[in-house]
């Protein structure tokens, strides 16, 4: 659905609220970023106590410059009840590296990256394979179906259930927790879906807790294992801190890597001429998931608090106060890329700040990129054709950008 940018309403304050509160601009929110990246692209707003980048560049140096780092300032903004700095299940538990700053996310993350490594990753190939296989055969049988339903949803669960060791029978219960909880990442949301969100934390931690307590007691080769073993086996790491991680290990590649399938399947399919190339060429598939992930980013906002007066492109910004990221704007920003709204997959050196950057950079993001590239290969390889006849339904929210359901029919 395009926006008539036209028709909007001019001031760099009017674009913002119109990204967070218009279904019309949620669908694409493409043209309100450029004119966002023209009007104002270090933009102090008055609606929201906060600041507003959409250049590339400075998207990139905010998250990268240790001068911002995380901060409950943050938090809040992204639609913590105004009292949850208070409560004892903020949305994204404070013991997670997400939340923490150095010299607590050096330690978090050095202990997770010792445990959660590509290498890891990367023998989980041929099982991923075997899975998307399976879902196939199912889609086949059927002629199509919803890739939202049967693939890009439950394809990202059952990867990072296996690698963690989350039983089979538990993981579907997480489905509607997680999209309760990351409801509530969505900037003005209201009270509901914050005391929402906050059930769903609570319910994810306490299962998670019990979860533990099974697996200290019968320890097996999975990832949560060695996490517990790491708490165990010496003091670097609290109990709530390996809660937090676990739970954010789970929930963290949910919405992320099934959007990343499902835009990436749309985007194929609205550009016919791209999903001919890739056929003709499948050595292209790993840049053509770089693209989609630059193309359409499933996180499309990002936010960090001045740790310490900073300034962004000259622009002085003062200890305290928060910067959202536009990672989608920044994404499509013609200062970095020539014709940014062209979905190209042969483009090269995208680069792109899907997975942000700096220290918090997606830890998740080799996974995500092996889900990714054995989902186009697999669908492509067995499918000649490919096709859906229904229009766009986009999910309301903004950071987390999805597809409410993709009905294809295949052969
Ligand atoms: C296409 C899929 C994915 C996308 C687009 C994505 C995106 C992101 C982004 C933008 C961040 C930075 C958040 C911030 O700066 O506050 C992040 C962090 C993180 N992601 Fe992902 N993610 C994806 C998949 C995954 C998966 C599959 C996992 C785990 C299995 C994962 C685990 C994490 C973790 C643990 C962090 C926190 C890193 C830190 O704070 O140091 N992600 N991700």
């Amino acid at each position: 659905m395009a926006t008539d940018l036209d028709g909007a309403a001019g001031s760099p304050d009017d674009l913002l609220v119109s990204l967070f509160s218009d279904p019309e601009v949620r669908a694409d929110p493409y043209p309100v970023y450029q004119r966002l990246r023209e009007l104002a692209p270090v933009h102090r707003s008055e609606v929201l106590p906060l600041w507003v980048v959409s250049r590339f560049d400075d998207c990139g140096t905010v998250l990268r410059d240790p001068r911002f780092g995380k901060s409950d300032e943050a938090q809040r903004i992204f639609g913590s009840a105004p009292d949850a700095a208070q409560r004892e299940v903020p949305i994204i538990s404070r013991h997670s590296m997400l939340r923490a700053n150095p010299p607590d996310h050096t330690r978090l993350r050095g202990l997770v990256s010792r445990e959660f490594t590509p290498r890891r990753v990367a023998e989980m190939r041929s099982a991923v394979t075997a899975m998307v296989d399976a879902i196939l055969d199912d889609l086949a049988a059927d002629g199509g179906g919803d890739v939202m339903d049967v693939l890009a949803f439950p394809l990202p669960v059952r990867v990072i259930g296996e690698l963690l060791g989350i039983p089979e029978q538990d993981r579907d219960q997480f489905r509607p927790l997680v999209r309760d909880a990351s409801a509530a990442l969505e900037p003005m949301t209201s009270r509901d879906v914050v005391i929402r969100a906050e059930r769903a934390s609570e319910a994810m931690n306490d299962y998670v807790r019990s979860l533990i307590a099974s697996r200290r007691a019968s320890p097996s080769d999975d990832l949560l294992s060695a996490l517990i073993e790491l708490r165990d086996g010496g003091d670097r790491l609290s109990e709530d801190e390996l809660v937090a991680t676990v739970v954010l290990l789970f929930a963290a590649g949910f919405e992320t890597t099934t959007n990343l399938i499902g835009n990436g399947l749309a985007a194929l399919l609205n550009h016919h001429d791209q999903l001919q190339r890739l056929r003709g060429e499948p050595a292209l598939i790993p840049n053509a998931v770089e693209e989609m992930l630059r193309f359409e980013p499933s996180v499309q906002l990002d936010a960090r608090t001045a740790l310490e007066d900073a300034d962004i492109d000259g622009v002085l910004v003062r200890a305290g106060e928060v910067v959202l990221t536009l990672l989608g704007a920044a994404n499509r920003d013609p200062a970095r890329y020539p014709n940014p709204d062209r979905f190209d997959v042969g483009r090269t050196g995208q680069q792109h700040l899907a997975f942000a950057a700096g220290i918090h950079f997606c830890l998740g993001a080799p996974l995500a990129r092996l889900e990714g590239e054995v989902v186009f290969e697999r669908l492509l390889a067995r499918f000649p054709t490919i096709e859906s006849d229904r229009a766009l339904r986009w999910r309301p929210g903004l950071t987390l950008r999805g597809l409410e359901s993709l009905e294809v029919s295949v052969s």
